[in-house]
């Protein structure tokens, strides 16, 4: 261990130093090309002590303020238990190996599930690595979320599963889906990692199926730098789940069906399935303990930024928002837009006038994903006709939301697509 020699000293001041200046310096760690970012860093003091008490007390690794964090998150969840990973990408991967591990699988490899073609890729994957057959399903321009016919017509008696996903935070018909999952009998996993906190009818959406995944990358509503969770609706899922997310160790579980009478193991080292390794940091957790204590106040603060934008989205005859579906509550990522077919101008006009204002703009995720170079790989890629998908591919695109974005902000962004407009 050091000592705090004059030298170290010297470091430490510089240290503390850094600290008291960085929540004003926080959001210029970036070159400010944008004046209106995707993102800001919703990180301040109470994270970077928190990331230094666990580095100075030397439980960096996964302890106790990830069961606490796991804790408080399915309490804000509403949920019996959760599982944090490394990211929300493992939380996809890990949440579809329920269904295909050897230890308690729910489905057989080559089952047929039911994913959106416009997502971020690693839902796909993630399914197709347990070994699922993925049957990509259209999405809904109107509301970027999965198209209820398209999915209707596409169940065979191969469909085991569902994974939808509430895009950029706008829940999916819940009310149609769970209807649908009951009348053909299929499991439900839900990707959240773009809606937490959104709610449908009164529930927060990751409540409805199996399992829900979330990301904490910088830019989501919550950040633990990288991170995610799953969120379980029993303890006996969550164990199962963590055994996974560990090597499939029988370590920080209970377990308490598991016999290993009759094994001359030690029970320090017993292996009960096949996994990996996706655990998080303590460092990220205790990000997390700070960040989902913020996180009412930065969902209320996207909700109200993205009313005002939205109200003036709605005047507008060549541009529009994702529309919302009644019993829907949504948790806005970002402002998604979509350039209507009338339009005089196109996507490429405007969101190449939007970066030249300093205003950052992104395309709906994937778009089609089937359009991607990487759908050459893959058979479940072949059929590449998504009407509505393509319709998202082209036209959509999305300005970012930040709870550090301010009403002024706004205000002056309304005034760049003014201007722009009033040109046609
Ligand atoms: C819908 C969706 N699913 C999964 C992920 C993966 O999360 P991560 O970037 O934490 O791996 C993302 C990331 O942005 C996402 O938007």
């Amino acid at each position: 261990m050091s000592s705090l020699n004059n030298e170290n000293t010297s470091k430490l001041s510089g240290v503390i130093q850094l600290l008291l200046e960085s929540s004003s310096r926080i959001n210029e760690a970036k070159p400010r090309r944008y004046w209106y970012p995707l993102s800001h860093a919703t990180y301040g003091v109470d994270e970077i002590l928190e990331a230094i008490d666990s580095m100075c007390s030397f439980r960096t690794t996964m302890w106790e303020k990830t069961l606490l964090f796991e804790r408080r998150f399915a309490d804000y969840q509403g949920c019996a238990d959760c599982v944090m990973v490394n990211s929300g990408s493992s939380a996809d991967l890990l949440l579809s190996f329920l269904f295909t591990n050897p230890r308690n699988p729910l489905l057989r490899p080559g089952d047929e599930i039911l994913v959106p073609v416009v997502t971020w890729p690693t839902q796909v994957w993630s399914p197709m690595m347990a070994g699922l057959k993925v049957v990509l399903v259209d999405v809904n321009p109107e509301t970027l979320n999965i198209d209820i016919s398209d999915l209707q017509s596409k169940i065979t008696a191969s469909t085991k599963a569902i994974f939808i996903v509430h895009l950029l935070g706008n829940p999916c018909p819940m009310d149609r889906i769970l209807e649908i999952a009951k009348e053909n009998n299929l499991l439900i996993l839900e990707d959240c990692c773009e809606a937490l906190g959104a709610e449908w009818n009164g529930t927060k959406v990751g409540n409805f199926g199996i399992g829900s995944s979330f990301s904490f990358f910088f830019s989501h509503h919550i950040t633990t730098m990288e991170g995610g969770m799953i969120a379980c609706p029993d303890l006996t899922t969550a164990e199962h789940l963590k055994v996974m997310r560990a090597h499939g160790w029988l370590r920080n579980v209970e377990m308490s069906h598991c016999d290993l009478s009759g094994y001359d193991i030690d029970p320090r080292y017993a292996f009960v399935n096949w996994g990996f390794n996706l655990r998080p940091t303590d460092v990220q957790a205790g990000f997390g303990l700070h960040q989902i204590r913020r996180l009412p106040e930065f969902n209320q603060h996207r909700e109200d930024l993205a009313n005002k934008f939205f109200d003036f989205i709605d005047e507008q005859i060549f541009l529009s928002r994702p529309r919302v579906e009644k019993l829907a509550r949504p948790a806005w990522f970002a402002l998604p837009l979509m350039v209507s077919d009338e339009s005089p101008f196109t996507r490429q006009e405007i969101t190449s006038y939007l970066e030249a204002q300093g205003v950052e703009t992104r395309p709906v995720v994937t778009g089609n994903i089937a359009r991607h170079p990487v759908g050459k790989l893959f058979s479940e890629f072949q059929d590449k006709t998504f009407k509505g998908a393509d319709v998202i591919h082209e036209r959509g695109f999305y300005l970012g939301l930040s709870p550090f974005h301010t009403l002024r902000d706004l205000e002056k962004l309304i005034q760049v697509f003014e201007d722009f407009i009033s040109r046609y």
